[in-house]
């Protein structure tokens, strides 16, 4: 299956059209489209099914609990695919079957580990200032995501440990699955924690695992040792950004993973 992948296109700012891969047969939507959540009529009527996860900006100035199910509604009404702790198999033209398994997954802030997670959620404050969400009521803060975080990695665990007749699994999260796919920019400091959590041990339930949220592109593989359900996981962000810090440089919006 050939699938076009985009993610924090950030269209509440950005002025970007996103436009169909030529022989794709899926769209993955990873996050951070619009936090106005209006672009998201871009992608009706696209010429093939579209997939879409959250982000954590579809959150901004927002109640958690009130906009999840707004969010799929709005989904719903545009033919949009909304996954959020959800797994679909769908066939491709070849006749493989290949399982999507996805979920915002969010931050848990051991990156680093459980001892370095205080000072990890301290570096949060300022996104959480961002964001400016709440969770019955009270702001979404550090310790809020960590539990959202942590709900999230459960069902992913047994999602991908639940035996499967699919030909390839592909998961979606928005938020990166290992400091590998850190922002080179500012590498291993206690703020990348709200940007990639330690899934390293869950990587290999996966052929190909798609994330967004750093705005940045990164596209390797992991090699797992024997004995473990696949040899290799391929790891691919295509996030835009935003043009004005240089982001978008170089980014293809055409991008197209073949799984
Ligand atoms: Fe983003
Ligand atoms: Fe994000």
């Amino acid at each position: 299956m050939r699938l076009q992948l985009l993610s924090d296109l950030h269209l509440e700012t950005e002025a970007y059209a996103p436009r169909p891969a030529p022989g794709a047969e899926l769209l993955v939507l990873a996050g951070d489209i619009d936090s106005r959540w209006d672009a998201l009529e871009r992608f009706a009527r696209w010429p093939v099914p579209v997939i879409f996860v959250a982000g954590n900006h579809e959150f901004d100035r927002r109640e958690l609990r009130e906009a999840w199910p707004a969010l799929r509604a709005r989904c719903d009404s545009l033919g949009i695919t909304m996954l959020e702790c959800e797994e679909l198999t769908l066939k491709a033209a070849d006749g493989r079957r290949i399982r999507f398994v996805a979920t915002t997954r969010w931050c848990d802030f051991d990156l680093f580990g459980p001892a370095e997670r205080e000072r990890c959620q301290r570096a949060a404050g300022y996104f959480v200032k961002i964001m400016r969400s709440t969770r019955d009521g009270r702001v979404f803060d550090p310790a809020a995501v960590r539990e959202e975080a942590l709900a999230c990695r459960d069902w992913l665990k047994q999602a991908l440990a639940r035996p499967t007749d699919a030909d390839a699994t592909v998961v979606i999260t928005h938020y990166g699955p290992s400091l590998r796919s850190v922002d080179p920019r500012y590498g291993h400091q206690p703020g990348s924690a709200s940007f990639c959590n330690a899934d390293d041990d869950l990587l290999a339930g996966a052929d190909l695992w798609l994330h967004g949220h750093l705005h940045c592109r990164h596209d390797y593989l992991v090699r797992h040792p024997a004995g473990s359900s696949r040899p290799v996981t391929r790891v691919v962000s295509n996030a835009r950004g935003h043009a004005h810090k240089g982001e978008a440089d170089g980014h293809d919006g055409l991008l197209c993973l073949k799984v």
